[in-house]
């Protein structure tokens, strides 16, 4: 097996288990974006999405460890071999689809609005004339710069997800724009912000999937037959919960 390794250049580590090769697989993750992956106060890396990963390798018999990694770029560590998994709320799409070769879905999103609960912004036509955050390079920042125009100059864009939100809390902008799953949490995470939540069906319903570097059937193989696993005994739909989704 380390011979295989070698020669696969392959990062992920090999130890001889009860006779039997684990392989331990790098994922690459942006713990910024609760409730899919954060860091929590132990420093431990947690959410909806390394909990359904961590299913997987259990149901497949291989390991995994998760690595906090900037969002801008994320999906090029596959490519430099320096992480073999991407988990981080990735949307499907075709233009990444270029890049990297993704699971199965397993997860439905779209984008909200997250705007003051005083604000007159009902949709995204409203957005025209306003300042608005978004993480740089999401899918929200795709369909807002894709509405409001490539020029438009109201856009702030900010390499975490974060500091957009930071922006609407300090006021400095009109609204911010990301998946609908961490807009929810946010608007529960701090009621004291006076915030709501203004969805509007003109943003695409998206799917999420788990990205390895292209060609690499192997993982991607082992990476579907454990979701298929994790969706027929239940286990998914318990992880799910857990996260707060229904
Ligand atoms: N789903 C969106 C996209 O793929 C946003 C994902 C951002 N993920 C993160 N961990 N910050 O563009």
């Amino acid at each position: 097996s380390l011979l295989f390794a070698v020669g696969c250049g392959t990062k992920a580590t090999t130890e001889e288990g009860k006779g039997e090769d684990v392989k331990t697989y790098k994922v690459g993750t942006d713990a910024a974006y609760a409730p899919f992956e954060s860091v929590d106060p132990s420093g431990k890396i947690v959410g909806f999405d390394i909990d359904v990963l961590s299913a997987i390798a259990e149901a497949e018999g291989f390991k995994v460890e998760f690595i906090n990694t900037k969002w801008d770029g994320i999906l090029a560590n596959l490519a430099t071999n320096k992480m073999d998994i991407i988990v981080s709320a990735v949307t499907i799409d075709d233009e990444r689809k270029k890049e990297v070769d993704f699971s199965d879905p397993y997860f439905e999103s779209t984008n909200y609005i997250l705007v003051p609960k005083d604000s007159p912004i009902k949709s995204m036509v409203d957005l025209k004339g306003k300042k608005v955050a978004v993480q740089q390079g999401t899918t929200g920042d795709m369909a807002i710069t894709k509405f409001l125009g490539k020029n438009y100059d109201g856009i702030k864009r900010f390499g975490g997800n974060p500091e957009a939100f930071l922006e609407l809390k300090n006021g400095r902008v009109d609204a911010a724009v990301a998946d609908s799953g961490v807009v929810v949490e946010y608007v529960k995470a701090n009621p004291d912000q006076n915030l709501k939540i203004v969805k509007d069906e003109k943003f695409p319903k998206e799917y999420y999937g788990i990205a390895v570097k292209k060609g690499n059937t192997e993982l991607l193989e082992k990476i579907n037959s454990g979701l298929k696993k994790i969706k027929e005994n239940g286990e998914y739909d318990r992880i799910y919960k857990k996260w707060g989704f229904q």
